[in-house]
């Protein structure tokens, strides 16, 4: 779990080419990245309820952008793009059941790990997909 579990370094990578997209996701990969410090040099008490509403909160706001971008472009990818985010949406809410009994920082981790495979995953495929077809 721990070579998945580490900051991800900011990179023109992580650009799909759309200015307003581009900054959410920098504040989404800034929030994993102090979240994943925070849990490394083990001051992650009591931060899983302030992260999973930052992250609800996030999806909220982000998808819906992306999606009316997709919607007022007529984006042929729209459906399976979509899927993705309603399914993001969904893990995260198992996450938040699972999460009962469980230690607060291991807890924590599980959830950054299935951040960080999301920004490492849907944004540098799905996401750029979009970028490119906007261009
Ligand atoms: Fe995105
Ligand atoms: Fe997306």
């Amino acid at each position: 779990m721990d070579e998945i579990f580490s900051p991800i370094e900011l990179s023109d990578e992580y650009k799909v080419g759309i200015a307003a997209i581009d900054r959410e996701h920098e504040l989404l990969i800034g929030l994993y990245n102090g979240l994943v410090k925070a849990v490394k040099s083990g001051n992650a008490r009591d931060m899983w309820d302030d992260a999973f509403q930052r992250l609800v909160e996030y999806a909220d706001q982000h998808f819906a952008n992306e999606e009316r971008l997709m919607t007022a472009r007529q984006f042929p990818g729209y459906e399976n793009h979509k899927r993705q985010h309603d399914n993001f949406v969904r893990n995260l809410h198992e996450l938040a059941t699972e999460r009962t009994g469980q230690d607060e920082e291991q807890a924590l981790k599980l959830l950054l790990v299935f951040v960080g495979q999301w920004i490492r995953g849907h944004i540098l495929v799905t996401d750029k997909e979009l970028g490119e077809f906007v261009g």
